[in-house]
């Protein structure tokens, strides 16, 4: 048992029972260590407060679920009328719901920009790899807990959205039909659905997301966070103290720092809570007020806007782009073979590779592609730190043009998700096509197109500009 210590002579009350609760609980290391005497490198921008954000979303949407649940009701017969009775009867019952249903909107707004900022100051790169990896998780986590959380209110496009999802899911060859009867737990979408939804989203999904954030922020405080400077601020120290030169204690600087964030955030949010909640059909769609008919299919059936960007892939995948695949296999098994050094097993391996997947893609149909497409557009986040191969982190000393093409993916990112909107079309399934392609193109050919070009030095200490 490690010795217990003594409160100095002359200590408050207050000094006292802390030194009583350090000799059982680690509670004023857990605070130097990871508030008062963790050094974040100064010159953080506004791009930093999206991770602190994002814990406030979360903590609101526990809070505020933890109320709706108190009302709710998960009975495909019951459902729909205890949201309404939550807006219409239940004391605050509307604010606590618009709080829940605008959380889920700005929790992905929140984490799409805190991703962002990941990507262009190359904060997923050594050592932060983990960092992003249980970034990618808690991103999956996310999707599979809106989803669920989408079908409770058992609205028209609750129903009908979880039947199209789900319906893909049976696009799987050999397994797809028995799992998307599992997922659904009925032929239809229905009372059982409903029942497995409530219960992945109101515990186990949350208690997976929570134990990600935990293990994020751990191996956050294991290596130290990135700056827009991408410089390592614990390469140098001071040789007296052992503390970065270019580190600040994270208490109080990014507490003050944060909370300007928190403030600016809770402005808007509250103003779209008391002014705007359903935002033009966007946090809250029309068809949703209208309870779920499983025998009147609405005209047009599109996900939510934080899914549609991956909604516009799984779309954009028609027979004549799986042909498009087809070729992009053949060319690059051909690049691989005429250019690279590989030995003659390799070539054969690899031309024997590309003919089994060139295969896969006639033998299967458009469907199970657009869905491997769809998944794959996520899971391609994680291998980022390895595709990436730049000499430098940071977009500030990357080559000029890459500005331009991590623009051009922002814009289509935003294209992808307006398609997703709308109702199909010729053109747009054209469009979509070219941007999945473009989207693929990004992040598959990165460690190609990141190693090319002139790099700027990187400083050796952190720019900085007070203000
Ligand atoms: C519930 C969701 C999340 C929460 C609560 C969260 C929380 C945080 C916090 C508090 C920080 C430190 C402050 C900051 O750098 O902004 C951070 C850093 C980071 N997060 Fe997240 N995060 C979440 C989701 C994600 C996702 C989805 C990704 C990427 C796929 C991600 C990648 C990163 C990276 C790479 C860093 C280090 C950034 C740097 O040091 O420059 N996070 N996160």
């Amino acid at each position: 048992m490690a010795e217990f210590k003594q409160a100095p002579a002359g200590a408050t009350m207050a000094q006292q029972f802390m030194t009583w609760v350090d000799n059982r609980f680690p509670a004023t290391k857990l605070y130097t260590e990871h508030m008062s005497e963790y050094y974040a490198p100064k010159a953080q921008n506004f791009w930093y407060f999206f991770g602190s954000l994002a814990m406030l979303v979360l903590v609101i949407q526990i809070v505020t679920g933890i109320f709706l649940v108190m009302h709710y009701k998960p009975d495909a017969a019951l459902a729909f009328a205890s949201v309404e009775y939550i807006m219409r009867d239940v004391p605050w019952g509307w604010l606590i719901r618009y709080m829940h249903s605008t959380g889920a909107s700005a929790f992905f707004i929140v984490v799409y920009l805190h991703m962002w900022r990941g990507m262009i100051y190359g904060s997923y790169q050594k050592p932060r790899e983990l960092i992003w990896i249980f970034g990618c998780a808690i991103f999956l986590c996310l999707m599979a807990e809106a989803f669920m959380g989408y079908l409770l209110p058992w609205g028209q496009m609750s129903y009908w959205g979880a039947q199209v999802i789900i319906n893909l899911f049976a696009a799987i060859p050999f397994i797809g039909e028995d799992l998307s009867l599992l997922i659904r737990g009925d032929y239809v979408v229905g009372d059982a659905t409903l029942n497995r939804f409530f219960s992945f989203h109101v515990i186990a999904v949350p208690l997976v997301l929570l134990g990600l954030v935990v293990a994020h922020l751990i191996a956050l405080h294991e290596v130290g966070s990135n700056n827009p400077d991408g410089v390592e601020i614990k390469a140098k120290k001071d040789p007296k103290t052992g503390i970065p030169l270019d580190g600040i204690p994270f208490h109080p600087y990014y507490t003050i720092h944060d909370l300007i964030g928190i403030g600016v955030f809770l402005l808007i949010f509250s103003a779209i809570i008391f002014f705007a909640p359903e935002m033009g059909g966007f946090f809250l769609e029309y068809n949703n007020f209208i309870p779920a008919d499983p025998l009147q299919t609405p005209a047009h059936i599109a996900p939510v806007w934080y899914f549609t960007p991956y909604y516009s892939m799984l779309r954009a995948v028609t027979d004549p782009m799986v042909n498009v695949f087809a070729v992009v296999v053949a060319l690059a098994a051909v690049l691989a073979v005429l250019k690279g050094g590989l030995s003659s097993t390799w070539k054969v391996a690899v031309l024997v590779g590309a003919a089994v997947v060139i295969a896969a893609l006639k033998i299967f149909d458009a469907k199970f592609w657009g869905v491997v497409v769809m998944g794959v557009a996520v899971l391609v986040l994680f291998p980022l730190p390895w595709l990436d191969r730049s000499p430098v982190k940071s977009i500030r000393y990357r080559p000029s043009w890459n500005k331009w093409l991590y623009g051009i993916f922002v814009v289509n990112f935003f294209v992808l998700g307006y398609l997703g909107i709308k109702p199909p079309s010729d053109i747009g399934t054209l469009v979509s096509q070219v941007g999945t392609l473009f989207y693929f193109g990004f992040f598959l050919l990165m460690p190609w197109w990141s190693r090319i070009g002139e790099f700027k030095a990187v400083p050796d200490r952190v720019t900085f500009k007070p203000h």
